[in-house]
């Protein structure tokens, strides 16, 4: 209908640099192939969505970035990303209080973004051009933590504070994980994919974003032969969100999820940024 609009944006998922990325360490992060869509008719509005809600996986960037898309677009007629992202962030900002803007930036621009956030009002970002094929890269769900984002980020600031020189060489060792992931993807390194991701889970547990009972399902993720990570913000009471998981051999993972009775999902990355739904 002529009248209607439609906005949609991506969720996306955080391959390396999450927490450190809120202290002006990098990240790298992928738009997927998980949308939330607005439409807006004769003064209503209908929001629709794939990506699970509060679970690391951007649901609330991507709402932020359809919701300024849909503003922006009835005001000029035209999707002025820059504009959006701006729009985006500060609404991330109401909700969380201090965000590195990673999420509404992937959100907006789509692909695979190294991110880094120099300081308050230079936030800088680069599409990532892959050189090699992908692995296969799946997601398990752990449950919704009950901490919000805003909490995890404040309790990692708590331990930035407590204990900042171990949290600074944590940050530190995160930054190496993230570059080596680049340098993979970008084909300059034999790296193992499956051997950075075991290490960065590692160095986020030490930051007490994993709860217990997700440093359970990874450790047996590990003794079948695969690794796996959170991606977001984590959570470290019970569920953590989700888990970006590799495993060379899928079915291996497929009855390991069948056992725990959790849920299997391949996911695209690089997905389409905010656009106009036709
Ligand atoms: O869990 P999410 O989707 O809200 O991701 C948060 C990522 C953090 O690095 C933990 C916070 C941030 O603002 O970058």
């Amino acid at each position: 209908m002529a009248d209607t609009l439609k906005v949609s944006a991506p969720g996306k998922l955080i391959i390396s640099g999450e927490h450190a990325v809120v202290y002006g360490y990098p990240a790298l992060v992928a738009a997927v192939n998980r949308r939330l869509s607005i439409s807006l008719a004769r003064g209503k509005k209908k929001i629709k969505s794939n990506i699970p809600i509060g679970c690391g996986m951007g649901s609330s960037a991507a709402y932020a970035v359809a919701t300024s898309a849909a503003r922006t677009f009835l005001k000029n007629k035209k999707l002025d990303l820059g504009e959006i992202n701006k729009m985006a962030y500060k609404i991330e900002k109401k909700r969380h209080g201090n965000p590195s803007g990673v999420d509404n930036t992937v959100s907006t621009y789509g692909g695979l973004l190294w991110y880094r956030k120099e300081s308050e009002g230079l936030k800088t970002f680069s599409s990532i051009k892959i050189k090699r094929s992908l692995p296969k890269i799946y997601i398990i769900g752990t449950g919704k933590p009950v901490e919000s984002t805003k909490e995890m980020v404040t309790r990692v600031g708590k331990l930035y504070r407590k204990d900042h020189q171990n949290t600074e060489i944590i940050f530190k060792e995160i930054e190496k994980i993230t570059r080596n992931f680049l340098q993979y993807l970008l084909g300059e390194r034999v790296a193992s994919f499956q051997e950075l991701i075991k290490e960065n889970e590692a160095l986020l547990e030490k930051l007490g974003v994993v709860s217990s009972f997700t440093v359970r399902l990874i450790r047996e993720i590990e003794k079948i032969g695969g690794a796996a990570k959170i991606s977001g913000a984590g959570g470290s009471k019970n569920k953590s969100g989700i888990l970006l998981v590799y495993h060379k051999n899928a079915n291996k993972l497929k009855n390991f999820v069948k056992r725990e009775k959790l849920e299997l999902i391949k996911i695209q990355l690089g997905e389409e940024g905010v656009k106009i739904e036709k």
